[in-house]
């Protein structure tokens, strides 16, 4: 797995970030076991709650295509700190994946990688 590769498809995608009210630019790419990667960045709206991250644009794209099995994960964002997945991504690719390396970059050559399961240890799981 080309590590800067995905980190560059990151950052490429963070660059298209429609971000006026943080201006925080986000980008992720989604590296799937058949090889495609599928890019998002984070859209945010007037009404802020109706906004979306990053993540969460790429892992949907990536199911709405079929390609479920996940290699890895970049998130890309420029800034004094890492740009950590936020709770709700957290949650939502523990639904996929248990074990998935997140890149977490905030420059090309600046990184650190996580496991999902030691960014969200004993995820929610609903069963009735
Ligand atoms: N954001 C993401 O894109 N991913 C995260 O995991 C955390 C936050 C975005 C949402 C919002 O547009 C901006 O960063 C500031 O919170």
């Amino acid at each position: 797995m080309d590590i800067k590769k995905l980190i560059n498809a990151a950052k490429e995608a963070s660059a298209r970030s429609y971000s006026p009210y943080s201006k925080y630019k986000v980008g992720a790419a989604l590296l799937t076991k058949d090889g495609n990667i599928y890019t998002g960045t984070n859209i945010e709206n007037a009404s802020f709650p109706a906004g979306m991250c990053a993540e969460r644009v790429a892992l949907f794209e990536a199911i709405k295509n079929g390609d479920d099995q996940f290699e890895a994960l970049a998130i890309y964002a420029e800034g004094d700190n890492f740009p950590f997945p936020c709770g709700i991504c957290r949650q939502v690719i523990s639904e996929f994946t248990r074990d998935l390396n997140i890149i977490i970059a905030r420059s090309e050559n600046d990184y650190v990688i996580k496991n999902i399961s030691e960014l969200l240890p004993d995820t929610f799981e609903f069963s009735i």
